[in-house]
């Protein structure tokens, strides 16, 4: 395991009994690893397994076969606990109490105090021992520390509101400052943007962004995958419970090339009609300009020559691209 690997697993095998007789295979297999400072998203349809992944990471959810390292150690460490930062699916808070006396109950949890540099002691003996210490701890009060973290979210109106009074998104909010309180290493949140406006998603993002900034490393499940195209370094698909594709999404993106198109200048002949054959085109915004949209890219060069011999001035030439979306819908779809 390399230094910079925070999460390892390995052939990990997780059923559900289904009946009396029966167990139903919620993850088949599963090898996965994620670097320190990257934002890792786990991408799937509902019912595919993210959470059951999830919950094996954090221990809450015990495996069949296989292993899994966070930091190199095992979940059940307590530094590594306390490393840890978790966002669950459905966060669920009493709601007698308000989000400052949650976050509260939280920091206690974790142990904080007062004018505490290091509220969690950084990993003994480890490799990584060093880069947790230096993203663990603060300065000042826990109140301080509270009041921060809800600002960060969006919460500064609300700090001492009932909880029973908060909507979908607030309570999601608040769900990403608990995750945040102890200053974790590791950020596991599962769906952190549903049920988000536009506005709070753009917000969470940020957050995640200057978070990876800070060295932290975060792995996010989500079904929304323009969000983790726009935000994630490396993602994974799973798909009943299996792996079906791991890779950083520009590489992704770029298996994703289909098409070609070329805009060109220049009149539409029956020479070039017959040349051109079933490449279809359309007319461009400008005058005399069209789009010849090429489904097989060897035929590109052949494509520019004929228009070229026609009298036409090439424009621009540009690959069009699938979207991360299409190409992973197409992903689960052929799988
Ligand atoms: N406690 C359980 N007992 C039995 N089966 C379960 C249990 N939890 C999950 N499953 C099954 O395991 C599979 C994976 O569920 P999981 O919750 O991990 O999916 P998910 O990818 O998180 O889905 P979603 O996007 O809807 O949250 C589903 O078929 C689900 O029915
Ligand atoms: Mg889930």
């Amino acid at each position: 395991m390399s230094e910079q690997t925070v999460i390892q697993i390995k052939a990990l095998n997780k059923t559900y009994p289904r009946g009396f007789v029966h167990r139903y295979e919620a993850l088949k297999n599963v090898d996965l690893s994620v670097n320190k400072a990257e934002i890792f998203g786990f991408l799937g349809p509902n019912g595919a397994g993210k959470t059951t992944l999830i919950k094996s990471i954090l221990g809450l959810l015990k495996h069949d076969s296989g292993s899994i390292k966070l930091f190199d150690k095992d979940i059940d460490n307590t530094d590594v606990k306390n490393n840890i930062g978790y966002l669950p699916e459905t966060p669920n808070f009493y709601s007698y109490l308000t989000a400052f006396e949650i976050m509260k109950l939280y920091a206690r949890l974790y142990n904080m105090k007062d004018s505490f540099l290091t509220p969690h002691p950084p990993l003994s003996g480890g490799q990584h021992s060093e880069s947790l210490s230096d993203n663990g701890g603060f300065k000042g009060s826990v109140d301080a520390v509270i009041k921060e973290k809800l600002e960060l979210v969006g919460l500064k109106d609300a700090i001492h509101t009932r909880l029973r009074a908060f909507s979908k998104g607030m309570l999601q909010r608040l769900g990403m400052a608990q995750a945040l309180i102890n200053d974790p290493a590791l950020l596991i949140l599962d769906e952190p943007m549903s049920g988000l406006d536009p506005i709070g998603r753009a917000e969470f993002k940020e957050i995640m962004r200057s978070l990876r900034k800070q060295g932290k490393t975060i792995f996010f499940s989500s079904h929304i995958i323009p969000d983790a195209e726009e935000l994630c370094d490396r993602v994974a698909v799973i798909r009943k419970g299996q792996i079906i594709k791991t890779g950083s999404v520009t590489e992704l993106v770029d298996t994703g090339i289909v098409n070609v198109d070329i805009t060109a200048k220049g009149k539409i002949t029956d020479q070039l009609k017959q040349g051109l054959k079933d490449i279809l085109y359309s007319p461009a915004t400008s005058n005399n300009q069209y789009i010849f949209h090429i489904k097989d890219m060897g035929r590109t060069n052949a494509v520019l020559s004929e228009l070229m011999k026609n009298g036409f001035t090439i424009i621009k030439v540009e690959p069009v691209r699938q979207t991360l979306e299409t190409l992973i819908s197409n992903m689960i779809k052929e799988n």
